[in-house]
């Protein structure tokens, strides 16, 4: 038996704009997309002669083959012609779900790493970042991480250099948006204000934290917070003690800020920690 041990970095949208309904009921989107320093920890028992099994820290994450993980190390084994001879798969959760943060695409996407690797690297990331679409859309990017352009439904990406340095503060509200009820109310919806991509891809090539901060924009941002007042609270303490730029990430429910000093995330975290527990300082990665 061997042990396969993965790092899960959750993500953030820098910008998500949404283009339109396919044939197949997705959606085209056009997203850049960050990974960051908040993470789920992966081990990976491999040969173990056992039925299949997953275990997780935290309950309300589903143990068997609804899980991501589950399911990435199901098509991976079957897209390469491999049988693992039993696998157990451990998770220590920190990203929290329903977040937008893509908790479980993270997971389902540091398997798909571990178990290449321990055949040898027999896929290139991106090979493996297609394999991934298979399992959810937020997987590709979560294999490639770092900074990247998604388009179509997330399985296009092109990578673009680091995000300048700064530190996110990330905090999780109570509630969460089910994300194809979210798309459904898009479709009804006028979208009034798109992210410019272009404009953001400069400020990252560029180096401009504050063009970066300047240019956060999630067509699903106004929808959910119009339902949810208390995301414009958090932003509003956000911007109050120095944040550069926020927004929601994802189909949320976590929102973001962006700060160029430790002090200014502290002071932040400190303001929210009591209504809000779930409040996180991150770096990218
Ligand atoms: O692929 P994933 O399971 O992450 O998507 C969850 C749901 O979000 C899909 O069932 C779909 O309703 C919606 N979705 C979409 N277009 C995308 C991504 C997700 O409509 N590009």
């Amino acid at each position: 038996m061997t042990t396969l041990y993965e790092y899960a970095f959750a993500k953030l949208n820098l910008t998500l704009d949404v283009l339109g309904k396919r044939d197949d009921g997705y959606h085209d989107l056009k997203s850049v997309m960050q990974t960051i320093s908040i993470r789920d920890d992966i081990e990976i028992d491999i040969g173990t002669g056992q039925p299949w099994c997953l275990k997780c820290d935290k309950e309300d994450i589903p143990t068997d083959e609804r899980n991501l993980a589950w399911k990435a190390a199901k098509v991976y084994l079957d897209a390469m012609g491999k049988d693992a001879d039993g696998l157990e798969i451990r998770i220590t959760k920190r990203i929290p779900s329903g977040a937008g943060m893509g908790g479980g695409s993270a997971d389902a996407a540091a398997v798909l790493r571990a178990l290449n690797r321990h055949y040898g690297d027999p896929l290139s990331i991106y090979a493996l970042a297609e394999l991934g679409a298979r399992v959810g859309s937020d997987v590709p990017f979560c294999t490639i991480g770092g900074t990247a352009m998604a388009e179509g439904r997330g399985e296009r990406l092109r990578k673009l250099p680091d995000m300048p340095d700064c530190f996110f503060v990330v905090c999780k509200p109570e509630f969460s948006v089910s994300t194809p009820e979210l798309y459904r109310k898009l479709d009804e919806t006028a979208i009034a204000k798109r992210p410019d991509n272009t404009a953001m891809e400069s400020a990252i090539l560029a180096g401009d934290i504050e063009k970066v901060s300047q240019n956060l924009i999630n067509v699903f941002d106004p929808v959910v917070t119009a339902d949810h007042l208390e995301l414009n609270y958090i932003k509003s303490i956000f911007n109050a003690y120095g944040s550069i730029g926020q927004q929601m990430t994802g189909s949320g429910s976590a929102v973001f800020a962006i700060v160029t000093e430790f002090e200014f995330a502290a002071v932040i975290c400190n303001m929210l920690k009591g209504n809000y527990p779930q409040v996180f300082i991150a770096k990218p990665v």
